[in-house]
């Protein structure tokens, strides 16, 4: 019994506890004074990504529900019912980060609609396609899949966090604070540096999940081209040094774990 009581999962929760933060208590007035005076190109781009958070961030909100029930399913060396709490804290984070993008989107972006739901399908026409497929299509199917048992932990860890969390998403917010290093939106930079910080310890407590789960060979061979593939959701918003960053960090991330070998970057 000793060897189940892993302190992995309350490790995630002190974490948890510790990130509070409030996403409405940032002051986002500033960036709407400055927006309409940014030249178009990088309004273009900033609205690019700040809409496919406004959309993905609200996906994966929605979509962790099943992961919890999963966990507690699962044979894990952790306490299962701890996992599904650390999942419970997590979608807590996801939420809040839904609404922050939502009030960049209506208050920055000044996207038209009078609820989150209308603004986001007023900003899907910027998102890219291939962001569009794996938020509001394949990881739907997958929430469905676990949600009927008829896919496992470790494919929903391994395409949530892994690929969603940890390549879309860390090249993303790198793209954005990369951008914003300047100050010239900085309720926004405040904003996308708090959600960055709690995504490191969602991928951190997938890929302990992931470890756990002892996912199939299978699963693992495919991972390599579905990263490569995840790293070129952005298209041309994310330069091509960032996409091969993140994915080399996910190779590290996943190598380091014991799970595979490294392979090339992208
Ligand atoms: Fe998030
Ligand atoms: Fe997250």
């Amino acid at each position: 019994m000793l060897a189940r009581r892993s302190f992995w999962p309350s490790f995630f929760s002190r974490i948890a506890a510790r990130r509070q933060w409030d996403a409405k208590a940032i002051d986002l007035a500033p960036d709407a004074r400055a927006w309409p005076g940014l030249p178009d190109a990088r309004r273009h781009r900033l609205t690019t990504l700040l809409a496919s958070f406004c959309v993905a961030e609200d996906a994966v909100a929605e979509q962790l529900a099943p992961f919890g029930a999963a966990a507690k399913q699962t044979s894990l060396a952790s306490e299962e019912s701890l996992v599904a709490w650390v999942f419970f804290l997590q979608r807590r984070d996801e939420v809040r980060h839904a609404l922050l993008f939502d009030r960049i989107a209506a208050e920055v972006l000044e996207l038209p609609g009078a609820t989150p739901a209308e603004r986001r399908a007023a900003g899907r026409v910027y998102v890219p396609p291939a962001i569009l497929e794996l938020f509001e299509v394949r990881l739907p199917e997958l929430a469905a899949e676990l949600a009927a048992g008829r896919t496992g932990l470790s494919e929903g860890v391994g395409l949530y966090h892994m690929l969603l969390e940890g390549i879309v998403f860390d090249a993303g917010q790198r793209a954005l604070l990369d951008d914003l290093a300047d100050g010239a939106l900085p309720g926004v930079l405040e904003g996308v540096t708090r959600v960055a910080l709690d995504e490191r310890w969602h991928i951190g407590f997938g890929l302990r999940c992931l470890i756990e789960a002892q996912p199939s060979a299978a699963f693992l061979d495919d991972l390599p081209a579905r990263a490569a593939d995840a790293s070129a959701a952005w298209g041309d918003v994310v330069s091509p040094a960032t996409r091969e960053r993140i994915a080399r960090r996910c190779s590290r991330r996943l190598s380091a774990a014991g799970l595979i070998e490294a392979w090339a970057a992208a």
